[in-house]
């Protein structure tokens, strides 16, 4: 599996477990961090969890808007450039593993379901007539139509910020690859709370922040890459319980995460009591409806677009080091 790839001292498996995430890190030896009550221990070289990331940056894509244009185009080639480089079978089996796919008869909401690639890994454990796939983009949603392993999912355009689901409806909440899109990710993980039954799992793939500044400077210019803890303190504001935090990667970055990851970890976390999120918000960020002037909005997809250009060439850039550096030696 991808994270059983990560290289040298890293281990098979990382796990966060729940509460008190505050840590303590040595980053120049690798990373030791502690959580304040000693429940999580982590030992690996290239931790995501070191670099700032000011509130300033301009993500130019994380609006629904943009992220709405970007996918009329990209859903065109998503399946084919996109997924091999950041988003392997293998990497989406190892992020899936901690949702516990444990019952054809689970009822699973996939929200960001998109073309489906993370659809047919979930349909490999839940019978496709019980999960459900939502997308804000029909042009993905299209895709997703045509996968025949997919016919027997309901498939609705909607929005991760405001599910049309009942509270207390699914058994899983999946999302993969969508949460950097939202602008304003702990409503979205409200929303993931709501929905499920009590006992039901949340089960968010995303990315990570990375730590080398090139990189840094395009995905804060591209979209949100949350830090690691950023996670798990949406997941415990919004009121689950036992969250936790698994590392992925392509097994060809050898376990390099310093320019951080499209999809770098799989955060879990279990709803401990029936009901909406204790967590209060206000009213939403962002105003779909509201005009938006056309220069501004071509300006911020065109500089969005291009920043993520940098990350189609940062896989094959490493994809090619993997293959000169003899095995066994970092990358
Ligand atoms: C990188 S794709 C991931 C697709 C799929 N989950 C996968 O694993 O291949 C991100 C998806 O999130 C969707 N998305 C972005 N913002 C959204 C929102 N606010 N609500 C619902 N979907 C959203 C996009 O339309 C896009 O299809």
């Amino acid at each position: 599996m991808a994270s059983s790839m990560l290289s040298g001292a890293t281990p098979t498996r990382l796990a966060f477990s729940g509460s008190n995430f505050h840590f303590r890190c040595f980053p120049q030896k690798g990373l030791l961090c502690y959580s304040k009550n000693r429940k999580a221990r982590i030992i690996a070289p290239n931790c995501s969890l070191s670099s700032a990331r000011p509130a300033s940056q301009p993500r130019f894509i994380q609006h629904k808007q943009e992220a709405f244009w970007f996918y009329r185009f990209l859903s065109i080639v998503y399946d084919h450039i996109i997924n091999p480089g950041h988003w392997t079978e293998d990497m989406r089996d190892d992020a899936l593993e901690p949702a516990d796919l444990s019952s054809r008869y689970m009822r699973v909401v996939d929200v960001g379901g998109g073309t489906g690639f993370t659809t047919l890994g979930i349909v490999k454990h839940v019978d496709a007539e019980n999960v459900t796939i939502l997308d804000q983009s029909p042009h993905q949603l299209a895709k997703a139509r045509q996968k025949v392993p997919l016919k027997e999912c309901k498939i609705i355009e909607g929005d991760a910020e405001d599910l049309p689901f009942p509270t207390d409806y699914a058994d899983r909440y999946v999302s993969a690859g969508s949460i950097e899109y939202w602008p304003d990710p702990q409503r979205g993980i409200k929303e993931a709370y709501r929905v499920l039954k009590i006992g039901g799992k949340a089960c968010v793939i995303g990315p990570v922040h990375p730590t080398f500044w090139l990189s840094r400077f395009f995905a804060d210019m591209w979209m949100l890459f949350p830090k690691e803890e950023e996670y798990i303190e949406w997941f415990e504001k919004a009121g689950f319980k036992d969250v936790k935090l698994k590392r992925i990667g392509p097994k060809w970055y050898r376990g390099v995460r310093r320019h951080g990851l499209i999809m770098g970890c799989s955060v879990t976390g279990v709803k401990p009591f029936s009901g909406d999120s204790p967590l209060k918000l206000g009213p939403k960020a962002e105003d779909v409806q509201k005009p938006v002037n056309p220069l501004v909005f071509l300006s911020r997809f065109i500089i969005g677009t291009i920043a993520a250009t940098y990350f189609v060439l940062v896989p094959i850039y490493m994809w090619i080091k993997d293959q000169i550096v003899p095995k066994g030696q970092p990358i």
